[in-house]
């Protein structure tokens, strides 16, 4: 009998090709209820989850001895419980290094569209209230040129400063250990972070949601950044304290902001749904359909490894 797979959403073929030796189940494109997954995953031997299930104990218990590996269909994993995981002998994997660039790009592109107003602009288009070319109409910030202060300078962070370059940005960087080689490549200069936050002209935060980076940037934090900054968040929304940040774009203590996760999604603050200052994209920085693509056969390739009794390409130890 093959090994029984829950494939907890609908995901690229890439993931269900790599899967064709076992008995796999594939839940929906919606997310499960927390029941539905319950009683799905009973008797599995590998569960390939995305960022919107939480893996926990009484996950791995529900679905039983069987249960040799979770596979995480993302990079970040702060949804799975990997303290239950390891008590339980339960393989962990994510899905490293296949989506930096893509999600570099959207990162970029919501440090451009929030510099410069687009969503504003567009919104205005849209809405026939365009009336003319204007001198002083929608002045935004130049992004060239400028400082751009990085925070968690790992993979996605390193890939994000290379489009800085491309802008001619200046890079600074605040993280927890130091990179030298990334500093040469970059020519870029570690900073504590309260100084980061005073010197830079653009800050992206790139840390995974961990019990030292929730609320990292907080009320304080958005006191220090200078009035014309821009925020950019593509990491986990509980890095930034909503409510704050959503004080500091009323008030103008920063220019802009764009996000693109939030503290409980799919909700998002409702004062930020209200500011024309901040650009919203509904969680989709690895949304490419070749990314996609590769970060389903990963996940799929590190659970097919793990029950063929070899060791995953990406364990999160
Ligand atoms: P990564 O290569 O592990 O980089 C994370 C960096 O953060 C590392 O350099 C790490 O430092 C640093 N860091 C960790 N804790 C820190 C702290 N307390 N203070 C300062 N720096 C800290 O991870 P990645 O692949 O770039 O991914 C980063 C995160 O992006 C993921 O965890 C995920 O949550 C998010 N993400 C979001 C999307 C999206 O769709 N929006 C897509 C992909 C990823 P060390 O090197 O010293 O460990
Ligand atoms: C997406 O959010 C990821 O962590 O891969």
């Amino acid at each position: 009998m093959p090994d029984r797979v829950l494939v907890t959403r609908e995901i690229p073929d890439a993931g269900l090709r790599a899967l064709e030796p076992f008995d796999v189940t594939v839940l929906h494109e919606r997310p499960p209820e927390r029941d539905e997954l319950l009683d799905a995953v009973r008797g599995v031997s590998g569960i390939l989850a995305t960022a919107t299930e939480r893996i926990d104990g009484e996950i791995m218990d529900a679905a039983g001895d069987h249960l040799r590996v979770v596979a995480n269909m993302a990079v970040g994993y702060d949804n799975v419980d990997v303290d239950a995981a390891r008590d339980r002998r339960i393989v962990v994997t994510n899905t490293p290094g296949v989506l930096d660039e893509t999600t570099a790009d959207v990162t970029f592109m919501l440090l451009l569209a929030a510099a410069r107003r687009l969503g504003e602009g567009e919104r205005l288009l849209r809405a026939g209230r365009w009336e003319w070319w204007g001198p002083k109409q929608l002045m935004g910030q130049d992004v060239w040129g400028k400082r751009l202060g990085i925070i968690g300078f790992g993979r996605i962070g390193q890939s994000v400063a290379r489009r800085g370059k491309g802008f001619g940005m200046e890079i600074l960087y605040h993280n927890r250990s130091r990179k030298p080689d990334a500093e040469q490549e970059l020519d870029a200069r570690r900073l504590d972070l309260d100084e980061l936050l005073e010197t830079a002209d653009f800050v992206s935060v790139h840390t995974p949601l961990t019990d030292e980076t929730r609320y990292l940037i907080g009320g304080p934090e958005l006191e220090k950044m200078k009035p014309e900054a821009v925020l950019v968040n593509t990491s986990r929304g509980p890095v930034v304290d909503e409510a704050a940040l959503a004080d500091a774009l009323e008030s103008g203590q920063i220019f802009a902001a764009g996000l693109d996760v939030y503290e409980a999604e799919p909700e998002v603050h409702p004062k930020l749904l209200d500011l024309e200052n901040v650009v919203l994209a509904p969680h989709i920085g690895s949304a490419s359909v070749e990314t996609r693509e590769r970060m389903a056969a990963l996940a799929a390739e590190n659970i097919a490894a793990v029950l063929s009794g070899e060791e995953p390409k990406t364990p999160v130890d």
